[in-house]
C-alpha cells in the first residue's frame, strides 16, 4: 500500500480519507505483532519527536513517548510548558518554530481549539494534534475506532452509545466522525444531560455521512440495544461555574447491575481518566470492560503506527 501519510499532519479527523484510516489500521496490526514478538525495533533511529503539552496528560503523553522509543526514535518530552520560555512570555509561534529546528515531528496538546492546526501552518514538518481544547482528539478517536473494529471484526451495523459530556468532550467529537466515516449502517445514541449535548456542527457532519442517531438523557433506556457503551468524564476544566460542574459530574454512573439486559458482546469504553465515578469500580475487572486493557494497548500500537507512517516513506 502506498504511504499517503508520509509527512502529513494529523490535526483533524476530517482530513483523513477512509483509505488513510485503513492504512493506519493495517500498520497498527503490524505494530501489535512487532511489540508482542520483539518489543520494538530501530526503524526511527535518528528521528526526534517533540511532545509539547500545554495541558495535563497522562496516557496521551506517555504513550506517544513510549511509541517513539519502541521504534528507536528520540524524544523531547515536555509534559507541561512550565520551566520553558513560555513562562517568560515567548509566543506560541516562536516556541513551535524553535522545536521544529530540533525535531522531525511535533505532537501538540493545547487548551485552545485550533492551536495544533495553527502550529502546522508555522512549520514544514508533520504536526499531530494530541487534543485541542473542546475541539478534537484525532489519535484517541483512531485507536478507539480500531478497538471497536477489532472486537466486532468490523464496524457495520453497530449501535454505539456515547455518554456524558458530549458538548465539551473532544474524544467523542472526533470518535463520532471517524466511526461515521468508516462504518456502514452504524447508529449512535447520544446520551447526555440537556445542557451537555453533542454540538450541532458535529451532528450535521454525522448526518451528512448518512449515519443516524438519537438523543436522550436516559442511559438505562439505551443499554440493552447498544454494542458499545462509551462513557466520558464531565470536563471540569471547561466550566466557568463550578457549582454547575458539581451538579453534573455524577449524572451518569455505570454499574455492573445496570448491564443485566446488555448484549452479550457489549464493550464498555472510556478514554480515561475516570474522575467522578462515571464507571463504578466493579466494572474495572469485568470482561466487557476494555478501558484499562485493550483500549490502552491499542493506543500505543496506533501511535507507533502513526509515527512510522508520517516519518518514513
Ligand atoms: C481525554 C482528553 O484529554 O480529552 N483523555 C485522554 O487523552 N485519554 C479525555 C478526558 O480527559 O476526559
Amino acid at each position: 500500500m502506498k504511504n499517503s501519510l508520509f509527512r502529513k499532519d494529523i490535526v483533524t479527523v476530517e482530513s483523513l480519507t477512509t483509505e488513510d484510516v485503513e492504512l493506519i489500521f493495517e500498520k497498527t496490526r503490524e505494530m501489535e505483532r512487532l511489540v508482542k514478538e520483539k518489543g520494538g525495533d530501530d526503524r526511527l533511529k535518528g528521528k526526534i519527536m517533540a511532545a509539547l503539552f500545554y495541558e495535563p496528560s497522562t496516557r496521551t503523553f506517555s504513550s506517544f513517548i513510549a511509541a517513539m522509543q519502541k521504534l528507536g526514535g528520540g524524544i523531547i518530552p515536555l509534559n507541561g510548558m512550565k520551566n520553558t520560555s513560555v513562562e517568560k512570555g515567548e509566543s506560541f509561534k516562536h516556541t513551535i518554530q524553535v522545536f521544529s529546528r530540533y525535531a522531525d515531528c511535533l505532537v501538540v496538546r493545547h487548551p485552545e481549539p485550533g492551536m495544533p492546526a495553527m502550529a502546522a501552518g508555522y512549520v514544514d514538518m508533520p504536526v499531530i494534534n494530541a487534543g485541542d481544547g473542546i475541539n478534537e482528539h484525532p489519535t484517541q478517536a483512531l485507536f478507539d475506532t480500531y478497538t471497536i473494529h477489532k472486537h466486532f471484526a468490523g464496524l457495520d451495523n453497530l449501535k454505539v452509545a456515547l455518554v456524558g459530556d458530549l458538548k465539551n468532550g473532544r474524544t467523542v467529537h472526533s470518535l463520532s466522525q471517524v466511526l461515521a466515516k468508516m462504518g456502514k449502517n452504524l447508529f449512535f445514541h447520544f446520551v447526555s444531560p440537556a445542557v451537555l449535548k453533542m454540538p450541532e456542527e458535529i451532528k450535521k457532519i454525522i448526518k451528512s455521512s448518512g449515519t443516524n442517531f438519537s438523543e436522550t438523557d436516559n442511559l438505562s433506556s439505551v443499554i440493552s440495544e447498544s454494542d458499545v457503551i462509551y462513557m466520558t468524564r464531565v470536563q471540569k476544566e471547561r466550566f466557568t461555574d463550578i457549582t454547575e460542574y458539581e451538579r453534573l459530574k455524577s449524572f451518569y454512573m455505570l454499574e455492573k447491575k445496570m448491564l443485566n439486559n446488555a448484549k452479550k458482546r457489549v464493550i464498555i469504553m472510556h478514554p480515561l481518566p475516570i474522575a467522578a465515578g462515571e464507571i463504578s469500580n466493579d466494572l474495572d475487572t469485568d470482561l466487557r470492560s476494555v478501558y484499562l486493557k485493550e483500549q490502552l494497548s491499542n493506543g500505543l500500537y496506533l501511535r507507533m503506527a502513526l509515527l512510522d507512517l508520517i516519518l518514513r516513506r
